[in-house]
C-alpha cells in the first residue's frame, strides 16, 4: 500500500462494539482494514449500477449433464459471446452432475444478461454470478 491517508472517524459507541465483534468474527486484524474492504465492496456495487462499466466475475453452475441439448445450449450461448467469456472451467462432479466456473469481462449490462441466460436454462441446477473489479483505484 502507498500514499495511505490518516482520517479520524466518529461512531456511536454501541455501533462501534458491534462493528468490533464483525471484524473479530471476519478475522480482520484491525479496523482500518476492515473498513477499507467495505469502502471497496461498496465502490464495487456502485460500479454495477453503471451498465457501461467493464467488469471481470466469474458464473459458477452445476447442471445435469443427462438433461438433453443442454451442454450443447451452453457451449453455444459462450460461443455466441466468446469475446466475454476469458476461461472456463469443467469439473465432472458424479455422474449426472457438472460444475462450471466460467471467468468472464464485459460491460455489466452484458454480463448480467449472459448470466441470466445460463443460470435460466432448464437443467441448470445451481448458479450465481460474481461480479468483481479488476481492482484500478481500489
Ligand atoms: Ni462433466
Amino acid at each position: 500500500m502507498s500514499d495511505l491517508t490518516r482520517f479520524g472517524i466518529s461512531m456511536e459507541s454501541q455501533l462501534l462494539k458491534r462493528f468490533d465483534q464483525y471484524i473479530s468474527e471476519q478475522h480482520y486484524s484491525n479496523r482500518s482494514e476492515a473498513i477499507r474492504d467495505l469502502v471497496r465492496e461498496q465502490l464495487i456495487h456502485n460500479d454495477w449500477k453503471n451498465e457501461e462499466k467493464e467488469i471481470v466475475g466469474t458464473i459458477t453452475l452445476v447442471y445435469d449433464h443427462h438433461q438433453r441439448e443442454l451442454s450443447e445450449k451452453l457451449t453455444e450461448y459462450q460461443h455466441a459471446v466468446h469475446e466475454q467469456v476469458i476461461s472456463t472451467m469443467h469439473v465432472h462432479l458424479n455422474h449426472h452432475h457438472c460444475l462450471e466456473v466460467l471467468v468472464v469481462k464485459g460491460k455489466t449490462s452484458q454480463i448480467q444478461e449472459l448470466a441470466k441466460m445460463i443460470l435460466s436454462t432448464k437443467g441448470v441446477k445451481h448458479g450465481k454470478l460474481v461480479m468483481t473489479s479488476s481492482a484500478e483505484g481500489l
